[in-house]
């Protein structure tokens, strides 16, 4: 036996597989970040929130959204954006607290008054995204929704 002088055999194999259990999981982590862009939402301290709701074109097919959620709409909608556009969302409330989820995307976010919420898309097929408030925001909630719209 050679537990006497050292790990046992089975622990060994046990551990071996756990190292690439882990491995594996780190390789998926990196593929869902690097290769098919996912990201998760993050809370942005180093932007004030805004008052005015703005679409701004910085490069060709790349641009910001400042979205300004108030009862009950968005501010800009519709956003029109050509296929195969990178949006960056920042999101914040001018009221009260909203939701801020966009249909066939992965971005799905709080809209908070005093503080900016960000998240990044990607729309490769021209059509319309329905933006959803998804909080309960008194009497208009069930009204409340934008749009995102995708040119050819
Ligand atoms: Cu805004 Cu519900």
């Amino acid at each position: 036996m050679d537990s006497a002088r050292g790990i046992p055999g089975v622990e060994k194999k046990v551990l071996g597989a756990s190292l690439i259990f882990a491995g594996a999981m780190l390789a998926l982590l990196a593929y869902a970040a690097i290769r098919l862009g996912i990201s998760v939402p993050t809370c942005v301290t180093n932007v004030k929130p805004f008052q005015d709701g703005e679409l701004i074109r910085v490069a060709p097919g790349r641009y910001e959204a400042h979205v300004v959620a108030k009862k009950w709409s968005f501010i800009p909608s519709p956003i029109k954006v050509e296929k195969g556009s990178v949006v960056d969302f920042y999101v914040t409330s001018k009221d009260i607290v909203h939701g801020f989820m966009i249909d066939g995307t992965e971005v799905n976010l709080m809209a908070l008054p005093g503080v900016v919420n960000y998240a990044q898309a990607r729309f490769d097929k021209p059509g319309k995204h329905q933006i959803i408030c998804h909080e309960y925001c008194s009497t208009g909630h069930h009204d409340m929704a934008g749009f995102v719209e995708v040119t050819p």
